[in-house]
């Protein structure tokens, strides 16, 4: 029997993946807020089987327990950072990351030097802003699956995971506080998502959504920044959130792979639509409507145009290079009749599906391995 996949509607909330008005209609998060609770429903899983039963994911466990770096300690925080600097430099040599003339007729398009510069100073503070809320988000989604995964060995491993995440919200909260003066608050899109993770009662979903998702995500992004700036202290922090990083996408796909292979259609399916609507949480966050906000534009007027903007495009599709293949190693790009990879193709992205995937990636992300180029999609 072939299984009968959910609307766009039901899965993200609206028939288009481009409504723009549907986009905009999720409320920009409270800056002043402090607190956000969700409520988890998954339970507790106690294991008595202390066997060694996936040499894999213990391989894995013994490699983060001597990958382990000191944030306060191994990053020279004297650093004199110079953001107004560092962004010009990063301008110079990449362009603002928009094509111009797609603003023609928009207040956007009077940007002189100045504007643009604050408009990539902005850019740069959100986009740390959005990697230290999703490093929150891993902190607590590793505590989760150290408590809900039933194996023992990837209980061991979660758990070292969880120092990991602790590790990265304090070096990306104090790069924030002590060199670019503060925080933005969480993006609205991505909260959510962070929210839909932490809430599902099935242990593999979080692994889904975080691993998979959301630290493929990030590993491509922290790649691409890594590989262009030449701010030295930024530089070395996302190198060691790196070498972290690449070990928690391999967690994810090494314990997903074993999960899914013996999966029905119909359980496939869930995943997919889930691994979907990550995606395109992911995507709308990256319009950085708090950004637009910032600079007084209009998001209404503003966002089509960044929607429709090439240059932007190649930049966003980047970002799924290491997401579209390790979905593809997990057969969930063509269970069901190739569902989630016409999903992909709609959203542009189908074109990494034969990139490497990040089963065994990690080992050149090892501190120490630099002359492996850890680069997106390397
Ligand atoms: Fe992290
Ligand atoms: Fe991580």
């Amino acid at each position: 029997m072939t299984v009968t996949h959910n609307s766009n509607e039901e899965i993200i909330g609206r028939a288009e993946i481009n409504d723009v008005d549907a986009i905009l209609a999720v409320p920009v998060v409270d800056p002043n807020e402090i607190e956000h609770v969700v409520k988890n429903d998954a339970d507790s899983i106690f294991s008595w089987d202390y066997s060694l039963a996936r040499p894999a994911l213990r391989k894995l466990y013994e490699k983060a327990k001597t990958g382990q770096w000191n944030g306060t300690t191994d990053l020279p925080w004297d650093t004199d950072v110079d953001v107004e600097k560092s962004v010009a430099e990063d301008q110079a040599m990449l362009g603002v990351g928009l094509q111009p003339d797609v603003y023609i007729g928009t207040p956007v398009a009077k940007w002189g030097d100045k504007e643009w510069l604050q408009f990539g100073i902005e850019s740069r503070n959100w986009t740390l802003s959005q990697f230290l809320h999703g490093e929150q988000g891993a902190l607590i989604c590793t505590a989760k699956i150290t408590e809900t995964v039933p194996w023992y060995d990837a209980k061991l491993y979660a758990s070292t995971q969880v120092v990991d995440e602790a590790r990265h919200v304090e070096v990306f909260a104090r790069y924030l506080q002590e060199k670019l003066g503060g925080e933005y608050q969480v993006n609205a899109h991505l909260r959510m998502l962070l929210d839909d993770i932490v809430h599902d009662a099935r242990w593999d979903m979080t692994y889904l959504g975080m691993q998979v998702m959301v630290e493929g995500l990030a590993l491509a992004a922290f790649g691409f920044l890594h590989q262009f700036t030449n701010e030295p202290l930024l530089k070395q922090l996302l190198r060691y959130v790196m070498s972290d990083e690449a070990r928690h996408v391999a967690f994810g796909v090494l314990s997903l792979k074993e999960v899914y292979d013996g999966m029905t259609d119909a359980e496939i399916k869930d995943r997919q639509e889930f691994a979907f609507e990550a995606a395109i949480r992911m995507r709308d966050r990256f319009m950085q409507q708090e950004v637009w906000d910032r600079m007084g534009i209009n998001t209404r007027d503003i966002i089509p145009l960044v929607l429709a903007d090439p240059t932007r495009g190649v930049f966003q599709s980047m970002l799924f290079s290491k997401i579209v293949p390790n979905c593809k190693k997990l057969g969930l790009l063509d269970r069901n009749d190739k569902w989630l990879r016409h999903k992909f193709e709609e959203m542009n992205v189908i074109q990494f599906e034969d990139w490497e995937d990040t089963g065994e990636e990690y080992v050149k992300f090892e501190l120490g391995a630099d002359d492996a180029q850890p680069v997106a999609g390397s």
